[in-house]
């Protein structure tokens, strides 16, 4: 590994052609919104704030918006057949349609992306209703993957316009903790990963932050190779695998066949307390990854003294990794559809800025176990 900027990333707003704020929401395209939702809300936490779908008006499609601290997803499903969210749904089954960020000016945002070459694929528009207004714009990322910048002005109303808000308590919501959005992954095709590793640079002006090769992230049997993209403030940061030659099939091309192409692997949520976060989600039927009870009887060695409990942690399978600023806890989930796409990783960090590398052969392995469970690997 080799940590390309190891200091504070410096908020170069003045000298970025495309500051982005955060992350605004995350839009998933589904096969039943209603389900989906009630899943993220009774094991994930997450609290249902907004809904627009036929009754509001919204004739072709139906969207909830659950909210858990800064994290924001909007699930949204075809109500119909042979509309272009059934046909993405049936190509890659449900997955990440749109990393929304959050801009200040989306008119500038879509001019400087597309005049560096990224592929516009809705020009700038605006929502309105009275509550007020929000401007958007929509770029083309890896796969059928787009990046919308939101300029949200006055508007004082629910998630966008044409949404309500979902009043009152949700007594399906048992949160959780989570918090924000950590990291957000990539799987690109065969050696795709550079091809977009420049793309956020030249056309999003991403700084390269970190990169993994095949030495640091393989297995007896797999390989796969990564770098983490970051922002000009460092508040969004976008790892990019592509899959590595190894013995056996790697888990990135499992990806790869099953989503039918590139896309979101994992999305990683931020917690302060990863010991009540994954008792929680544990309890309301999240299925995490297990390692091995070796990986606990070694921790101590590899990373130290730590303040949280060791029992309590491999009771939850819950790995640690340290650097030279402190040390970071992360946890993998299952995917969390039938098909072995996406996953979530919950982490936290203490001091650590790093994304676990120590901790990647066992969690590997971990995979392929699974893989091979499918009969994939
Ligand atoms: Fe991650």
């Amino acid at each position: 590994m080799s940590v390309a900027s190891s200091q504070e990333p410096v908020a170069g707003i003045a000298q970025d052609f495309l500051p982005l704020k955060g992350m605004d929401f995350v839009e998933f395209y589904v096969g039943n919104a209603r389900q989906a939702a009630h899943y993220y809300r009774s094991a994930f936490g997450m609290t249902l704030t907004g809904y627009s779908g036929p009754e509001t008006g919204s004739r072709d499609r139906a969207s909830y918006v659950l909210e858990q601290g800064q994290i924001r997803f909007v699930l949204t499903t075809a109500v119909r057949a042979g509309h272009e969210i059934a046909r993405l749904v049936s190509l890659h089954g449900d997955g990440v349609r749109d990393i929304a960020l959050s801009v200040d000016d989306a008119d500038a945002a879509y001019r400087e992306t597309t005049k560096r070459g990224a592929r516009g694929v809705r020009e700038p528009f605006t929502l309105r209703d009275d509550s007020g207004e929000v401007r958007m714009a929509s770029i083309a990322a890896y796969g059928d993957t787009l990046h919308t910048f939101v300029e949200r002005r006055d508007f004082k109303g629910s998630f966008l316009p044409g949404f309500v808000a979902v009043g009152g308590p949700d007594t399906v919501s048992r949160p959780t903790g989570l918090k924000y959005v950590d990291h957000m992954v990539g799987n690109v095709g065969w050696n795709q990963m550079n091809t977009w590793v420049h793309f956020y640079e030249d056309v999003m002006g991403f700084k390269l932050y970190q990169t993994f090769d095949d030495k640091d992230i393989s297995t007896e049997y797999s390989a796969l190779m990564s770098k983490v993209m970051s922002n000009g403030n460092g508040r969004i940061k976008f790892p990019i695998n592509e899959p590595a030659e190894g013995r056996k099939k790697s888990q990135i091309e499992e990806y790869l066949d099953f989503y039918g192409g590139p896309g979101v692997q994992h999305i990683a949520l931020g917690t302060g307390n990863i010991i009540e976060t994954v008792t929680r989600l544990r309890d309301q039927g999240v299925d995490f990854l297990k390692v091995p009870s070796s990986y606990y009887r070694e921790l101590t060695a590899r990373v130290g003294k730590i303040d949280e409990p060791l029992e309590r942690l491999e009771e939850l399978g819950i790995l640690v990794d340290r650097d030279d600023e402190g040390y970071m806890l992360q946890i993998f989930t299952r995917p969390v559809e039938d098909r072995p796409t996406l996953f979530y990783e919950v982490i936290q960090r203490k001091g650590s800025r790093s994304f676990g590398k120590g901790n990647f052969r066992a969690l590997f392995e971990a995979i392929e176990r699974e893989q091979g469970l499918r009969g994939n690997l």
